[in-house]
């Protein structure tokens, strides 16, 4: 679990410098959960520093699986070995598993249980328990898994099975959790398992199952797999995390003067939405893909500052920059405006991600209002800086940070150490971009 402290940001003229972002969370979770069931050893190279995945790696551990951490290191990350136990080769749990803050870690690791003929329990923290859960029981228990839990929250105990079938599953939420959740199921059922979206998400679970050997089948917004495939191990290279990037390419938008490079990223065309709204907002971006490993495209990203215009985030944009939201709207505050509708979704992620974002930044100074699914940020005047509460909310914490480098006085973060969640070196980059 990250450490709760608070931080004072000071405001900064403008952020220049080189940065690698942590590895990606998302795929860094899907890499650990995949070699975990593949036949053979599978070696990891830049899995996320981030508790988030830490969490993902003891959950396994806790089901048998031997996980080796071969180095961790300040500019590639963590290096593991995961020895795969394949194919419902978990073992029973003799204690409840703990994914911490993590709800990637709880979602996507119940689709495997469903598909174990044992009883685990997984609990989180005070925020993953306030989460909803009922997006995976449903589809996991039309396959034939059982689950109770609080009113559709955590605590969550399974009941797998030998004996899932596939089904045909449209979810009611554009969520990638959910997508894995049921086609890791879908891994170990009878037949296909297809799950049909009514807005694409992130697709690293396709790719990873292709470099884990298995067969995808794609078409439109569907996606579908058979249930009697082998996974294989191998050695994988997990892309920074365009997510993390995101906080110094909006602090290099935002401030006059500033040249920010951004290396080894993901740009997965899923991810990527962040770079089309900073150059609709009006600054200066530069994307060089380099190469591709597993089937994630890998390249830098170049952002200058251009000054800050008016952009309009719609409905059918959300998934593609859902967790970029938080510090779009911090960009906002430093001129410019933004205006979200259809981000619903934001009220049930780590906090109440609409709500806790209006307060913070109407504490230090914004001009921003609420809506059911959405905010409108204007950014007319400085902010003043002050005191705001990161919520137990990694991207939180850190969207604060960056806004308070546009303020006219200091900012106190309280539980900034939120950030380790995703990114546990964010404030002393934040120190060493300062100009
Ligand atoms: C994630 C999907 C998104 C995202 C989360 C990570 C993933 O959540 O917000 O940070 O790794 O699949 P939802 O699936 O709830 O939209």
């Amino acid at each position: 679990m990250p450490s709760t402290f608070a931080v004072t940001v000071k405001p900064a003229a403008s952020m220049r410098g080189r940065v690698r972002p942590p590895g990606d969370k998302s795929i860094s979770h899907r890499y650990a959960m995949l070699a975990a069931i593949a036949e053979g050893p599978s070696m990891i190279h830049g899995y996320s520093t981030g508790a988030d995945c830490a969490s993902t790696l003891n959950c396994l551990r806790a089901l048998g699986v031997p996980i080796e951490q071969i180095k961790r290191d300040r500019a590639t990350g963590i290096q593991l070995e995961i020895l795969g136990v394949q194919r419902r080769g978990f073992q029973e749990p003799t204690t409840t598993l703990d994914a911490g803050n993590s709800g990637s870690t709880m979602r996507m690791l119940s689709g495997l249980l469903a598909a174990h003929p044992f009883r685990t329990t997984i609990t989180g923290d005070s925020s993953l328990r306030r989460r909803p859960m009922r997006r995976i029981i449903v589809p996991l228990e039309r396959m034939g898994a059982r689950f109770s839990s609080d009113e559709g929250k955590p605590p969550l105990t399974i009941q797998g099975t030998d004996s899932l079938h596939g089904i045909d599953f449209q979810p009611d939420v554009p969520s990638a959790q959910v997508k894995s959740a049921v086609l890791f199921a879908g891994l170990h059922a009878d037949g296909i398992t297809r799950v049909t979206e009514s807005l694409p998400t992130r697709d690293h679970t396709e790719r990873a199952l292709e470099a884990f050997g298995a067969q995808v089948l794609r078409g439109g917004t569907s996606v579908a797999v058979r249930g009697d495939q082998r996974l294989i191990g191998g050695t994988f290279h997990v892309p920074g995390d365009i997510s993390s990037a995101a906080f110094w390419m909006v602090a290099a938008a935002a401030l006059p003067g500033s040249d920010v490079v951004l290396e080894h990223v993901g740009l997965n065309p899923s991810r990527i939405g962040i770079i089309d709204i900073l150059k609709r907002m009006g600054a200066e971006v530069k994307t060089v893909i380099a190469h591709a490993q597993a089937g994630e495209p890998i390249g830098t990203v170049h952002v200058k500052h251009a000054g800050l215009r008016s952009a309009v985030i719609a409905p059918e944009d959300v998934p593609g920059v859902i967790d970029e939201l938080p510090v779009l709207a911090a960009l906002a505050t430093h001129g410019g405006e933004l205006s979200v509708s259809g981000a619903q979704e934001l009220r049930v992620k780590e906090s109440d991600r609409i709500s806790a974002l209006a307060d913070g930044l109407r504490l230090m100074g914004a001009s921003i209002d609420e809506q059911p699914d959405g905010f409108h940020v204007r950014g007319r005047n400085r902010l003043r800086g002050g005191e705001v509460d990161a919520k137990n909310d990694h991207r939180l914490a850190m969207a604060f940070a960056i806004a308070a480098l546009g303020a006219t006085g200091p900012t106190v973060i309280n539980d900034a150490g939120a950030a380790g969640v995703s990114y546990p070196e964010f404030f002393t980059v934040l120190e060493s971009l300062r100009v």
